[in-house]
């Protein structure tokens, strides 16, 4: 059994200790916005935050994480608010939006620990492939981020939520225990 938190609720994992991390959130805490993609660590769609630190779920065993503070895509905000989402919206940096997921993670986890990234430390830090080609739009929207995150920049262009976060948790009960 492997005991850590994912979006903030305690969970136990009755599966083997390198089972990866990405499999236990896909499949057993029904969590599918965390992308598989090439499962090798190279396409960074399965980003999620371990302690605030962006980490592949593919190359992550469970085992590895216990203990630790999982966050993925659904937990990092109420409705879908985080600057680095409303960026990405309001500059257009989302096309097919696969990979999406995994570049908010590391764009979060980017600007809560700069508050203010040059180009060089998003292209370090987002490495993300993504087949639609968004990286440059990538680079101004992440800056706007930070800057939204600081309190220097309002963004108002992104959509609001298409359903209400209560209705989803209902539509796909995440992480609801399994009774035995
Ligand atoms: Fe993990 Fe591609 S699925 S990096």
């Amino acid at each position: 059994m492997t005991a850590l938190s994912v979006n903030g609720q305690p969970v136990r994992y009755h599966l083997a200790a390198e089972t990866p991390l990405l499999f236990a959130l896909r499949d057993v805490s029904n969590l599918t916005g965390t992308k598989y993609g090439c499962g090798t660590g190279e396409c960074g769609a399965c980003t999620v935050q371990v302690d605030g630190k962006a980490a592949r779920a593919c190359r992550v065993s469970i085992g590895e994480v216990e203990g630790t503070f999982v966050t993925t895509i659904e937990g990092l905000s109420r409705d879908r608010d985080h600057p680095v989402q409303q960026a990405l919206a309001a500059e257009g940096a989302v096309q097919c939006g696969f990979c999406t997921p995994g570049i908010v993670m590391a764009a979060a986890a980017l600007i809560g620990a700069v508050p203010d990234p040059s180009d060089e430390q998003i292209d370090a830090a987002i490495t993300h492939l993504c087949r639609c080609g968004v990286q440059p739009r990538l680079r101004r929207a992440i800056r706007r981020a930070a800057r939204a995150a600081g309190g220097e920049d309002a963004i108002l262009a992104a959509p609001p939520p298409g359903i209400d976060a209560a209705d989803a948790a209902r539509a796909v009960p995440a992480l609801t225990p399994i009774r035995k």
